[in-house]
């Protein structure tokens, strides 16, 4: 039988191929008209003021805490269940990461664990949308917004999810997206930044391109220090071709993440909580296992019948390195890292021998 892997792209080199050809014709592969067109669908259809491509949603999050003056010794609070991207890019800078524990249901920032971590000292917040899952995040921008604290969204999973009918992008001051072959919007690598406030749109554009802004005689003018952080063509190529098509995967994988409800639900396994005022895109179907069950065995065991699965995602306190540093491991994080398991979404999928397997597994 094959072997069932985690996810498969929603995108085929035969729908590229006329592209690629194109951009191989035309020999322009860097800041030519599917860059452009991309960042204005990506504007159009998340309703928020502008959209910068960037090489991934790590270098997008970097880009965010420098643009807001991050520096040493500066406060950043962090949700802590998330890829360690999230934390790494506030290391970088010499800040100092202060992890907030999430809500066991929903995976998210928990408000109260905000309101207590806001000191002096605190620049920024970054609130992560646990594998796609915005809920909570209008809660955290009001928050944010009564401290005038700057929030930056990690959507690196939740390209196309809403809270309240607001899509990522238009919720918090900045938000990061990432189009790794895991997402659901596969450019290879890549990423964007989306944001709903002006002020940032006159520094972002040339943070992300060495520092240029328009010309001076018949060369660049270099107004700023920067960084070349940008998508190609090619990659942008392929973003177009997926955010036209992002209803119907959203749609698509809701529908899978229902049928395993159904199925596994009998047997105690708890999925993420998508609260009632929020679309989420199912970037990756997540649940808690029953106490009884130990996680790694299962994922194990899985591994032997076919199935590739894995765990939620991490806690980031208690990666060895922020342990090491800072011995602060929160434990609702913590015991997610432990107890959850994100089982294979695609087109095609079988999900009911997943999850016969799951039962048998037991
Ligand atoms: C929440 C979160 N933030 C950031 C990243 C980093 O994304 P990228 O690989 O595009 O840099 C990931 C990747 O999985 C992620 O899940």
């Amino acid at each position: 039988m094959d072997f069932i892997k985690l996810v498969k792209p929603y995108i085929t080199f035969e729908e590229m191929q006329d592209d690629f050809k194109e951009i191989f014709e035309s020999g322009m592969f860097t800041k030519g008209q599917h860059v452009a067109g991309l960042s204005h669908e990506m504007t159009a259809y998340i309703g928020c003021s502008s959209t910068y491509l960037t090489t991934s949603a790590t270098t997008a999050l970097w880009v965010c805490l420098k643009l807001l003056d991050i520096k040493p010794g500066d406060e950043v609070i962090v949700s802590d269940f998330s890829f360690p991207a999230s934390v790494n890019v506030i290391e970088d800078l010499g800040a100092i990461p202060v992890f907030a524990d999430v809500c066991i249901e929903t995976f998210n920032m928990q408000p109260n664990e905000l309101e207590n971590k806001i000191t002096s000292k605190t620049k920024a917040v970054m609130f992560v949308d646990a594998l796609g899952n915005p809920s909570g995040i209008t809660k955290i921008a009001e928050i944010c917004k009564a401290h005038h604290i700057p929030l930056i969204e990690d959507a690196a999973c939740a390209i196309g999810s809403s809270e309240n009918g607001i899509k990522c992008g238009a919720i918090a001051d900045l938000t990061c997206f990432s189009f790794h072959p895991r997402k659901i919007v596969n450019t290879g690598e890549g990423g964007a930044i989306a944001t709903i406030n002006d002020s940032y749109v006159q520094s972002l554009p040339y943070l992300l391109n060495h520092g240029a802004l328009g010309m001076k005689g018949i060369g660049l003018d270099f107004v700023s220090y920067g960084y070349n952080f940008r998508l190609s063509e090619i990659q942008a190529a392929m973003g177009r071709k997926q955010i036209v098509k992002l209803p119907q995967i959203i749609a698509h994988r809701n529908e899978i993440r229902k049928e395993y409800i159904q199925r596994l639900s009998p047997y105690g396994f708890v999925a993420q909580k998508f609260n009632d005022n929020v679309v989420s895109n199912a970037q990756s179907i997540v649940f808690r296992v029953p106490a009884k069950i130990d996680r790694n065995k299962l994922v194990a065991n899985l591994k032997e019948k076919g199935i590739e699965t894995t765990l939620g995602t991490y806690c980031l306190s208690a990666c060895t390195y922020y342990h090491n540093k800072y011995n602060n491991i929160q434990p609702i994080a913590h015991y997610l890292e432990n107890h959850t398991i994100t089982l294979p979404c695609f087109i095609g999928l079988d999900v009911e021998r997943v999850c016969n397997e799951i039962v048998n597994s037991i």
